[in-house]
């Protein structure tokens, strides 16, 4: 509300004006039952998302529902290691970015996925061993995650790594035999690449407390006791006719040690409960604060890669089913808001940079057609004498009115330049910012520079 009067106070046109009033009824509507998936996760700080194709990007109506219905989106194949490095070396982003840019203009989050899996290397690797192969990998995951650094809510680094059946260990592969140092490796790298993605385990088969669960669970808290940078845990949830009654507590559990969770590819075969077992499994999430989000693994049963057991929230149609509206009410039937209590939360952001010139961030309050963006903007160790700030806008959206600073230029890529009074930071000093616009704000984090 502070961000509105402040606004308010410092707008002069009254067309402009009309604006910030028409946002404040949008924000008291988000609170009312949401009609659509990611509008009702994002009334308790969560996504739904969807993961996508590029070569489906062209049918409209598989696009009209993407659009609609999600705020975060996967790449369901084009961010493998065999697309991005057919070969050693040589790195195709066509596709991944395709996907990374449907994200951004619908101002959804992107998750990453994945950096390493035995499945889906390319054959290059499939033939390496020993030093060379990790070497390669982690050349995979430091390029990978450069590529789209700053731009990733959170990245699959690692994905499958773990036995099926009761041994609690490790799958073997040609990644495992480079030793089982191999997934801490692959998290420094992919931090020290991109240090505002969340870093995520993600596996199969661990949908309850079972000893493949728990042999996670055992890698997850050694990490954290080791400070191995992990942030989450993607479960990938893959299911059937039935559901572990512990489905939630297996979720907890891992919150518990300080993690974030993810339902990351969810689809449930279709049979009598589908319905139930999708609004178990949104309640679950719903019901534990750091369950983040939630990604169905396709959006029509003719996108599923599960040909055959039409497992998804749409039919081939691209009708809702049953399941959808099962999932809509779970998620707008509330739960504690994550993360943590305080809403909203910010959904861009990065850390200070020490010793840089100076960095920014950027907390959003978006609603249909709309925002207002307050920009944090912090000295480095030497402090400055002036700052300009460059915001990416995803196409559509545009500035209508900035307080604290001054802009040039109101679409695409728009910088905001200090006024008199806030130009000088002392080092570690930090200034705010805000401006106001249409359509989706900036998804990715803004770039800060002394003037
Ligand atoms: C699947 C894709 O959906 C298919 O198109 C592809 O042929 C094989 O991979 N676990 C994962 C996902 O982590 O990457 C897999 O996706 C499904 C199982």
């Amino acid at each position: 509300m502070s961000l509105l009067r402040r606004s308010r106070s410092l707008l002069l046109a009254s067309a402009v004006a009309a604006v910030v009033v028409s946002s404040g009824v949008a924000l008291i509507g988000t609170a009312q039952a949401a009609t659509t998936l990611g509008a009702s996760a994002a009334q308790t700080g969560r996504y739904y998302g969807a993961a996508i194709a590029a070569g489906r990007l062209g049918d409209a109506t598989y696009t009209g529902i993407l659009n609609r219905e999600f705020n975060s989106v996967t790449a369901e194949n084009e961010m493998k290691w065999d697309a991005t490095e057919p070969s050693q070396g040589r790195f195709t982003y066509t596709n991944g970015d395709r996907i990374l840019n449907q994200g951004i203009a619908m101002g959804a989050k992107v998750r990453g996925h994945a950096l390493l899996w035995h499945q889906q290397e390319p054959g290059w690797a499939q033939s390496m061993s020993g030093t060379a192969l990790r070497n390669a990998m982690m050349n995979h995951v430091t390029q990978v995650a450069t590529h789209y650094r700053g731009r990733i809510h959170s990245w699959d680094v690692v994905n499958e790594a773990f036995a099926d059946g009761g041994s609690g260990g490790r799958r073997d592969s040609n990644l495992q035999r480079t030793g089982n140092d191999w997934i801490e490796a692959a998290f420094r790298a992919a931090r020290a690449a991109d240090p505002a993605a969340k870093l995520c385990y993600n596996d199969y088969n661990t949908d309850g407390i079972n000893a493949k669960s728990t042999g996670i669970y055992n890698m997850v808290r050694d990490f954290k006791a080791r400070g191995v940078p992990i942030d989450c845990v993607g479960f990938q949830s893959h299911l059937g006719t039935t559901i572990s009654g512990d489905y939630q507590a297996n979720l907890q559990r891992f919150a518990d040690l300080g993690v974030d969770v993810q339902i990351t590819e969810l689809d449930v075969a279709q049979g009598g409960n589908q319905a139930n077992i999708y609004a178990t499994v949104t309640r679950a999430c719903m019901a534990v604060s750091r369950c983040t989000g939630i990604t169905v693994w396709g959006i029509r049963d003719s996108d599923s890669w599960r040909t055959g057991e039409n497992p998804l929230l749409f039919d081939n149609s691209g009708n809702k089913k049953a399941a959808y509206t099962s999932v809509l009410n779970a998620l707008n039937a509330g739960g504690p808001s994550s993360p943590g209590p305080s809403s909203p939360s910010p959904s861009v952001s990065t850390s200070p940079q020490p010793g840089g010139a100076c960095s920014a961030s950027v907390s959003l309050n978006s609603w249909n057609g709309g925002f207002v963006a307050t920009v944090r903007v912090t000295a480095g160790s030497s402090g400055v004498n002036g700052w300009t700030v460059g915001v990416n806008l995803p196409a559509g959206s545009a500035v209508t009115s900035t307080w604290s600073a001054g802009n040039s230029g109101t679409t695409g890529t728009v910088n905001f330049r200090n006024v008199s009074y806030n130009g000088r930071l002392a080092a570690g000093g930090a200034t705010e910012f805000g401006f106001q616009g249409t359509g989706a704000g900036p998804t990715v984090s803004p770039s800060c520079a002394a003037a």
